[in-house]
């Protein structure tokens, strides 16, 4: 059992301070926000995360989990060996990450630790700030106690982040500190992974190009899915193709409206910016970026070519979140989405099965739905937004029968073609070309 502090309940300190708990350490959880500390000391959760709550309150009422505002006790009572920073590093000026948070952890440690530490950084940070923490700290120690910066870069995904957190496929740790790195990952040995350590920089670095990486392979094949359309070829059954050569793999490789989220949008763009400050050209992250962006405005298209003008009409979205299994509405296609509608004269409603109350502070003048069907009733279409599972089963008769014109464009591939024209919907998918020689296809148009 060790004693482990870590500094923010956002996603990742939330779920690494309670899975490290679980897993039999103490683990005091510290924030400065006072409502949200309050909040999880009665129970209630800042971010909606399947088995989260549960596993808090295991943790909390064995004595091994506990959350507060203060720095002196979340640090020195009892020692902390191990500080996490967990806070955000939200986009700053021409996407450079913001790191304020980053410096308020680290001055707050130096003056507060009483007892040699070692900071263990999670949070996704520019290649450097590790070193840049290690000075703060050295800096303003009023007396010279012995720590260790270790960066430790976090790849859980929000809806799946204790099953991320608990089965990782590696633990990437840097350190100019062997022996600090060396008791970081005796921390992680019960997960029974790959632990790599590397220096400092090579760390934080494997995060962005981990993600930058994931981004293209989301971008590509949407690149694949227009050239698909075009060519009259699947990109669902060109993705299965491709994803049985191992090199390649099937996952990352679903065409859809495009990637969102609190990290793909904000690391892509901070890696961009780094390499541009430091004279590269970085031509494919540009793209990666671009082709993103115009999957946003390729389904308003699809829904103009099927509607004409859209004054007046009447568009519902089917899911508001940036992906299922979460509430997160960070950079959700949704919003840019309801934008472009609604400048064009439409009138939006939405629906989603969690994330209806954080939509509700950012959508302007949406009317927002109790159910799939109350969404559909009157619309001149709907797009598929967010593939939640409870959308792939809809009463497609019923739907239909409410709608003013049977137009759906499924943002995300989870209805078959074939089917939605023989409910006599107007489909369009994305990337999902029409092919009359493919077998089983009737003579329907496309
Ligand atoms: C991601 C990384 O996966 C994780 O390792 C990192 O720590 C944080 O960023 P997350 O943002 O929770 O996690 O979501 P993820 O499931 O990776 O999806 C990211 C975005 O890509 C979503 O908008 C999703 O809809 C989109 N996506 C994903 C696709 O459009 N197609 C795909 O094939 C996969």
């Amino acid at each position: 059992m060790k004693n482990i502090c870590v500094i923010g309940v956002g996603y990742v300190g939330l779920v690494t301070g309670t899975c490290f708990a679980d897993l039999g350490n103490r683990v005091c959880c510290l924030d400065i926000n006072a409502e949200r500390i309050e909040g999880l000391k009665k129970g209630i959760m800042p971010i909606y995360e399947p088995g989260l709550a549960e596993m808090v309150t295991r943790n909390v009422q064995a004595g091994r989990l506990s959350f507060t505002t203060s720095y002196e006790e979340a640090i020195n009572g009892p020692p902390a060996e191990f500080i996490f920073i967990a806070v955000g590093t939200p986009e700053g000026v021409d996407g450079e990450a913001d790191l304020r948070y980053v410096r308020m952890a680290a001055e707050s440690i130096a003056d507060v630790a009483d007892h040699p530490f070692i900071v263990v950084n999670k949070s996704t940070v520019p290649v450097g700030t590790g070193d840049w923490v290690a000075d703060i700290i050295r800096a303003r120690q009023k007396k010279p106690i012995p720590f260790a910066v270790v960066s430790n870069p976090e790849f859980l995904r929000e809806g799946s982040a204790i099953q991320d957190f608990l089965n990782p496929d590696r633990v990437v740790l840097g350190s100019l500190d062997r022996e600090a790195a060396n008791k970081v990952a005796e921390l992680h040995l019960p997960l029974r992974t790959t632990i790599m350590i590397t220096d400092l920089r090579t760390a934080e670095m494997i995060k962005y190009a981990s993600n930058a990486f994931l981004a293209t392979k989301i971008s590509f094949i949407n690149e694949i899915a227009a050239i698909c359309e075009a060519l009259g070829a699947d990109v669902k059954e060109v993705a299965v193709g491709m994803g049985y050569d191992k090199r390649i793999g099937r996952t990352f490789l679903d065409a859809g409206i495009g990637w969102g989220g609190s990290c793909f949008p904000k690391d892509v763009k901070a890696l961009a910016y780094m390499a541009s400050v430091h004279g590269r050209h970085p031509q494919l992250l540009q793209a990666v970026m671009d082709i993103n962006t115009d999957q946003r405005r390729l389904v308003v298209q699809k829904v103009r070519e099927c509607l004409g003008a859209l004054e007046g009409k009447t568009i519902g979205l089917l899911g508001l979140a940036f992906k299922p299994n979460t509430d997160d509405m960070r950079e959700a296609p949704s919003i840019e989405i309801t934008r472009m509608l609604q400048a064009e004269g439409a009138r939006v409603k939405a629906y989603d099965p969690v994330a209806m109350p954080n939509a509700g502070r950012i959508l302007q003048n949406v009317v927002l739905a109790e159910d799939p069907y109350e969404l559909a009733e009157g619309c001149d279409a709907v797009i598929v937004v967010t593939e939640w599972n409870e959308f792939k089963q809809l009463d497609m008769a019923r739907l239909k029968r409410v709608m003013r014109q049977p137009v759906v464009i499924d943002g995300r591939n989870i209805y078959e073609p074939e089917m939605m024209r023989a409910y006599g919907f107007v489909y369009r998918g994305i990337g999902r070309g029409y092919n009359e020689h493919k077998p089983g296809s009737s003579n329907a148009s496309p």
